[in-house]
């Protein structure tokens, strides 16, 4: 059955397809058949559970929403997370889920009944974030496979890790950039064969980030380091908006600045919200229309990757 776990299963092909559906969304009529749609959320969440729900109900879809399973499910007296999902998609067509460990919900999603989302699996991926990231750069370039995108900050996470996998299948230039102080956690992202740079002071990194397109800010995990060391890394990697302004009256060439969001005060300059180096707030509205035509396939039971 068609579902979606993992960024690495969909060809350019799929991303293509999708890409299409998603600007063709606003035309679109809503599904003739009203479905259900579940929204489990073991983690909190902003953007994806937003996004999902706006997008279920623009389909014309009910949508069933836990977002305490492990308190206000009867999960809280015992029931396994497989029997849980299993009892959902009695009353859903879709589930979407966000889960602290990927194995885990590779397990209990296994023998489903209907269609499972990935909404951010443990430390591993976080495939429709990563769709929505490029949607809105396809929808910002003329042609993504001519642009190079810095992926810096917190690197080893399931953001970075989905948008790394899915750079490789369409071909889109990338260099990973940590802090000499996280340089860790970027080896732990190496291991799906990302080049990495490490940098340690703001001018090594803004030499690190010179001509690049896009500065993707990987959302932050908070694991592993200090708080001083994060807000060395915040003041190191920090973009201010004047720098962005002069870099575009220097060399022609305008720098954007994303993040997939949350960000934490200080690691990025607010300054830049708004203006047309800004693509993280501009992402929510294509995330909508991205995330109605994932549901639209999944509901109508096409395929959505290989
Ligand atoms: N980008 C993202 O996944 O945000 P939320 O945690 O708010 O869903």
């Amino acid at each position: 059955m068609a579902s979606s776990h993992s960024i690495q299963s969909y060809s350019s092909t799929d991303v293509a397809m999708l890409f299409e559906a998603a600007r063709r969304e606003s035309h679109e009529s809503p599904l003739t058949t009203p479905k259900t749609v579940a929204l489990v959320f073991f983690q909190p969440s902003t953007r994806t559970r937003m996004s999902f729900e706006i997008a279920a109900k623009r389909l014309g879809c009910n949508t069933l929403i836990e977002t305490h399973p492990t308190t206000a499910s009867s999960m809280s007296k015992g029931e396994t997370l497989h029997d849980t999902l299993a009892t959902v998609a009695c009353y859903a067509d879709c589930i979407v889920m966000r889960h602290p460990d990927e194995k885990e919900a590779l397990d209990a999603v296994h023998g489903l009944s209907v269609p499972v989302v990935n909404g951010g699996w443990g430390n591993w991926e976080h495939p429709t974030q990563t769709l929505v990231d490029m949607y809105t750069f396809s929808r910002t370039f003329e042609d993504i496979r001519t642009m190079t995108i810095a992926i810096v900050g917190d690197v080893n996470t399931r953001t970075s890790r989905s948008l790394v996998h899915l750079c490789d299948t369409l071909g889109v230039a990338y260099r990973v950039i940590c802090h000499a102080l996280f340089e860790t956690n970027g080896r732990m992202l190496q291991t799906t064969g990302v080049e990495l740079r490490v940098v340690d002071t703001g001018e090594s990194f803004k030499e690190a980030i010179r001509g690049v397109d896009v500065v993707y800010y990987s959302n932050y995990t908070g694991t592993g380091q200090t708080e001083a060391d994060r807000q060395i890394m915040f003041r190191d990697m920090h973009i201010p908006l004047e720098y962005l302004q002069e870099v575009e009256v220097s060399t022609g060439k305008r720098t954007h600045v994303y993040s997939p969001l949350p960000r934490r005060v200080g690691e990025m300059d607010t300054r830049v919200d708004g203006t047309p180096f800004d693509l993280s707030f501009p992402a929510m509205r294509y995330s909508v229309e991205l995330r109605m035509a994932l549901l639209r396939r999944l509901l109508e039971k096409l395929p959505v990757s290989a």
